[in-house]
């Protein structure tokens, strides 16, 4: 019952406030793919130009696949953690080579890939191909834990293990929503339920949050101490 009424909420604010983003105008599993790894560790603002740019080279697998090592670090240079990209350049030559140009759409199968970890294969399955996968980054962690654990320590092994069964336990029905519910997740995390300052006056899952309580109160101390 809380999960229904936390899915509803969070849906009806993504399809209102949500950001046009090029990798929500898409289900190419490539595009999505090159998104989500150069989002990892990377801002929004920073990855857009890098995205559009990098696309312009290498379009589609087979063409990222055919160029030269030095040629995909050339359109990676700036945005670092070059192990990315050549995880991504091994993946294309493999599937190409190895899987007939098809990117796997299971978590599982998805996870063999190089470079792709269970946040990649949980964004692949569920924005590339609509699957009923979990994903948790550090945005979508920081969320689970505050709304729904808010004495787990979300950094630790156990505690992200946790997250993900809860992240799991929440999916909606069918696959089609999992990808409006997971985009949503993280654009609260993005826009809403920041790591520092979260704006808890703005959040359309505060009712049912274990943690707004517990700041509210915090804030009430502050502004009458005995
Ligand atoms: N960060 C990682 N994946 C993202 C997505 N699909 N939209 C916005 N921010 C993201």
């Amino acid at each position: 019952a809380a999960a229904t009424a936390f899915r509803r909420r969070l849906h009806a604010w993504f399809k209102k406030h949500s950001r046009d983003l090029p990798w929500r105008q898409t289900r190419d599993p490539y595009r999505i793919l090159v998104s989500e790894l150069m989002l990892q560790q990377t801002q929004v603002s920073r990855v857009l130009d890098f995205y559009r740019r990098f696309l312009d080279r290498f379009p589609d697998l087979y063409s990222l696949a055919d160029a030269r090592p030095k040629k995909v670090m050339e359109a990676w240079e700036g945005l670092g953690y070059y192990a990315r990209a050549r995880n991504l350049h091994a993946l294309a030559k493999h599937v190409t080579t190895e899987q007939d140009g098809v990117i796997p759409s299971e978590p599982i199968a998805l996870r063999e890939l190089p470079g792709v970890g269970a946040y990649t294969a949980g964004a692949v399955a569920s924005f590339a191909y609509e699957k009923r996968a979990a994903l948790v980054d550090t945005n979508v962690a920081r969320v689970l834990q505050r709304v729904f654990a808010p004495h787990l320590h979300p950094k630790s092994g156990p505690g992200l293990k946790q997250l993900w069964l809860i992240a799991e336990q929440l999916l909606p029905r069918t696959g089609k929503t999992t990808w409006t519910h997971n985009q949503a997740l993280m654009e609260l995390g993005a826009l809403v339920c920041t790591a520092r300052v979260p704006r808890c006056g703005i959040c359309p899952v505060k009712a049912g949050c274990a943690t707004f309580p517990l700041l509210e109160a915090a804030e009430r101390d502050a502004a009458e101490p005995e």
